[in-house]
């Protein structure tokens, strides 16, 4: 590898995320070197400079006066992105940042802002962008095999337990901005933004069937597309086991694109040809994966596509702006769910 080629960057915030992306950079993004790992908690700060040999910091200003990197990888508690950004950005850093931008427009404009001052690259770490079922999903529904689109549906569902002790910082609304619809459930609604366009309204009911989660644990939500497309979208994260089923189904006037749940999900094609359905592969690289396996890929591919953007200067799959658009439309659910009325999502 040629060092001249080589991101340097910093992981701040070390947690469960954190692990992801390293095994993606390793898997994925060899031009990244890790050379320095920012945690408040200096034993989980330690640990990822064990395995990476990177430097401990245990404040992000520290790292960024006496560390070496060009770039950090924010992946930190939600109400702590707008100050970590903004400040990486004001040294001049290159800046991956994990959903949601932030938990208000507002937020998000002063990110916008810093990053655009500092004219560095911007990327939000939204990985279901490079999640390769969405992609095979849009090339199919682009090639026009399952004909007009007509409907489709979108379920984010996980058990509660076991396993949820205390109260982590995401069940606390001041931090994370809301429940599952500002958090995980962005991964469902990029797959939805890659296939139809932009989303114009919503109209939607939330409940907390998870009482210890002060956001909302259940949407069920109507989503009007510009194209006049209406989706359903439901997210539930309650219940002790949640059964086998479907994430996505696509329906088109020539046939049905599923996404099954889980590692072992298949997707699938219903059509003429194949009324019981036949099995679409799911490749990272040329090679046939699990759907799950190229789940996780994605976390490594996206590191690839920011590194390539900041030292080739290729233009990303989607820039940052583009992830306003998960962070407005949970905010027009919690509007509709409030006002029990539809809401703009751009307005
Ligand atoms: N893309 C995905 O699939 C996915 C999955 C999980 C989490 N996330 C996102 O990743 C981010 C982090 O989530 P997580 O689950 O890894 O959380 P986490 O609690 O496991 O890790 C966060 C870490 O940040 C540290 N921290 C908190 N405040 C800090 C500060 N001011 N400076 C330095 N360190 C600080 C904590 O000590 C902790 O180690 C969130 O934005 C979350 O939405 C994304």
């Amino acid at each position: 590898m040629d060092e001249r080629r080589q991101l340097k960057i910093a992981l701040v915030g070390c947690g469960r995320i954190a692990g992801a992306h390293l095994k993606g950079v390793r898997a994925h993004a060899p031009q990244i070197t890790v050379t320095a790992a920012v945690d408040i908690d200096r034993d989980r700060a330690v640990a990822i400079a064990d395995e990476t040999g990177a430097e401990p910091f245990t404040s992000l200003d520290d790292a960024l006066r006496h560390g070496d990197f060009s770039a950090v990888d924010i992946m930190l508690p939600h109400h702590a992105h707008e100050d970590a950004a903004v400040r990486a950005f004001t040294a001049g850093k290159h800046v991956v940042l994990e959903k949601p931008m932030a938990t208000t427009i507002e937020a998000c404009d002063r990110i916008l802002t810093a990053a655009r001052d500092a004219g560095t690259t911007f990327m939000i770490a939204e990985q279901a962008q490079y999640w390769p079922d969405a992609i095979e999903v849009k090339r199919m529904i682009d090639d026009g095999i399952i004909g007009d689109v007509i409907t489709a549906r979108a379920y984010f569902g996980g058990a509660a337990g076991p396993g949820i002790t205390g109260k982590p910082w995401r069940f606390d609304k001041s931090i994370a901005g809301g429940g599952i619809c500002i958090d995980g459930g962005s991964h469902w609604i990029r797959p939805l933004r890659m296939w139809f366009g932009e989303i114009d309204e919503v109209v939607a009911v939330t409940g907390r069937p998870l009482a210890e989660m002060e956001g909302e644990s259940l949407v069920h939500a109507l989503m009007r597309f510009r194209s006049g497309l209406v989706v359903t979208y439901d997210a539930l994260h309650a219940g002790a086991v949640i059964g086998a089923g479907e994430q996505f189904r696509v329906t088109g006037s020539l046939g049905e694109i599923v996404i099954e749940r889980g590692r072992t999900g298949r997707v699938l094609l219903f059509d003429r040809e194949h009324p019981d359905g036949v099995e679409i592969p799911v490749t990272v690289d040329g090679s046939v994966v699990s759907l799950g396996d190229g789940r996780s890929a994605a976390y490594g591919l996206q590191l690839s596509d920011f590194a390539h953007a900041v030292l080739d200067g290729t233009a990303l799959a989607a820039d940052a702006e583009h992830s306003l658009g998960e962070v407005r439309t949970a905010l027009a659910v919690y509007r509709s769910a409030e006002t029990r009325s539809w809401q703009k999502v751009w307005e």
